[in-house]
């Protein structure tokens, strides 16, 4: 019961993360600021992942020695401009590592590090560290969570209005061993009663990455489990076929002879839509380890825009802004402050929060001017609710367009193309937390000619959390893939390979 109390007040994990030493690099799901020396050029940020890993290190290293400058605001805006889109974009071919797992015919997966016995239930650890939670959670393999536990830093971040990575790795630090141990108290089970060991090892911050893989490696290794390095974005879609309430179940049939029965929310394929603090995509999930892209942000991610309003709001965005900017949207009028519903040209399926975050920002300006105020944060309640509101309305109304245009296209391939129909779509991440999100999105579904179901995890499986990494790792291991523990890297940037 700890644990999930924990667990329910880590549920808003935030995602600026904040610049602590004297350059700048770019993470694949998070925003690292150094402010004050030029950014890395678009090469070295594509095709050298190690260079970048030593900045993320000697970005460690720094501001472990020097206390960060409160909300500093980064400069060279123009010169991010030549980054636009590669933070958090679709990979279109443009990255060195990839997430690839094999089995691309479905089936030709390999088990590098062994795999448990698969014919009756097994149970997987699961941690995660790639941001600023961390968690770990027992979870068995007919999707029952055994014990879970997660430290916050929601505490440790608010002060700075945002992710600082230094502190953020010292606090993983701290908590890992602990968060570990309560996890495995919560189960009623000890380390050497545990199956398989399932990590984060990409993408997010790579100096909080490794403190998660390293424990995991560690315990791997010491207790000869099978490993299973973990991309986060395939474990936050793979949070959809999580069995949930099915807690009572205890009895699994086997359904081959090597493995047991396996019963999903959802099945392949489907549609994905991940909205998170560091990604906005829309995605064809095929199957472990096969997600074709459809679209992604051309430069914020929704999550962020959310963390941004509430910034500018004034309102508590140490564990994320969005739950904050929800809360307020409840007492505001969506439809009084006039915004512009971003990319109306583009009649693709991508993303941008970029110009819908300078909108609000010269609205709520506007505001100010006309009630003589000096700072938009003096504003009243009631005008903070009404941007709140109107910002969440467009916000969702951009998503609401994209997806249907998905749903568009997807329909029309499948008429032409025939093969297996996809008519369910998945939300998660962070953002899926949101429930006027949740209600709108329904609502598309429902209102399409050939009705699509939708599935969301419970709002506090959306966000970061350990459960994920186990869940994750252990559909790996049901279709036969697992990783050496020994010599496991972390990636900052981790695309799925196309
Ligand atoms: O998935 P997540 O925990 O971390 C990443 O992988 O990025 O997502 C965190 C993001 C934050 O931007 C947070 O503000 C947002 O999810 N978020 C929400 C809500 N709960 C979390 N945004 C809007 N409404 C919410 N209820
Ligand atoms: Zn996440």
């Amino acid at each position: 019961m700890m644990a999930l109390g924990l667990f329910f007040l880590a549920t808003t994990a935030g995602r600026r993360t904040i610049a602590t030493t004297t350059s700048t690099c770019i993470s694949s799901s998070h925003k690292v600021i150094r402010p004050t020396t030029a950014f890395l050029s678009s090469s070295s940020l594509s095709h050298h992942r190690k260079d970048t890993s030593k900045q993320h290190m000697s970005s460690s290293s720094s501001s472990s020695k020097q206390a960060p400058k409160k909300k500093k605001k980064s400069r060279g805006k123009d010169l991010r401009r030549e980054f636009i889109g590669m933070a958090k974009a679709v990979d279109r071919g443009q990255f060195a590592i990839t997430y690839n797992p094999g089995g691309k015919d479905g089936i030709s997966f390999e088990a590098k590090s062994g795999l448990p016995a698969r014919n009756k239930p097994f149970v997987v650890l699961g941690i995660e560290s790639s941001c600023d939670d961390t968690g770990a959670a027992v979870v068995r393999s007919d999707g029952v969570i055994l014990g879970e536990s997660l430290a916050s830093q929601h505490d440790i971040h608010e002060e700075w209005g945002g992710v600082v990575p230094g502190l953020a790795k010292t606090a993983h630090e701290e908590k890992i061993d602990l968060v570990i141990e309560e996890a495995l108290q919560n189960a009623n089970l000890t380390m050497s009663e545990v199956d398989a060991i399932g990590v984060t090892v990409g993408p997010g911050l790579e100096i909080c990455l490794r403190v998660g893989c390293e424990r995991a490696k560690d315990l791997a290794l010491r207790y000869k489990k099978p490993f299973v390095g973990v991309h986060h974005l395939e474990a936050h879609i793979l949070m959809a076929r999580l069995p949930f309430g099915n807690l009572e179940r205890v009895e699994v049939q086997p359904a081959t002879e090597e493995v047991h029965e396996a019963v999903h929310a959802m099945s392949f394929p489907f549609l994905a839509l991940l909205v998170s603090g560091g990604h906005c995509q829309l995605m064809k999930c095929l199957g472990i380890g096969r997600y074709s892209i459809i679209g992604g942000t051309i430069d914020d991610s929704l999550g962020e825009a959310f963390d941004k309003t509430a910034r500018l709001l004034g309102l508590p965005v140490g564990g994320g802004g969005g739950p904050a900017v929800e809360a307020l949207a409840k007492e505001g009028d969506p439809k009084s402050i006039q915004l512009p519903i971003p990319l109306q040209r583009r009649k693709d399926c991508d993303f941008s929060y970029a110009g819908l975050k300078t909108a609000v920002r010269m609205a709520a300006d506007k505001l100010r001017l006309e009630r003589g105020l000096e700072s938009i944060d003096d504003l009243c309640r009631q005008d903070k609710a009404n941007i709140a509101a109107s910002f969440q309305n467009v916000a969702i109304r951009h998503i609401e367009q994209r997806l249907n245009r998905a749903m568009d296209m997807i329909e029309n391939e499948q008429e032409e193309e025939g093969g297996e129909k996809i008519q369910s779509l998945a939300v998660v991440g962070g953002v899926a937390a949101n429930l006027e999100l949740r209600s709108r999105l329904e609502k598309v579904c429902d209102d399409r000619s050939t009705s699509w179901n939708m599935f969301v995890p419970p709002p506090r499986l959306c966000t970061d959390q350990g459960s994920m990494s186990a869940w994750a790792a252990i559909e790996r291991i049901m279709v036969g893939s697992s990783d050496q523990a020994d010599g496991q890297e972390v990636y900052a940037r981790f695309p799925f390979s196309a």
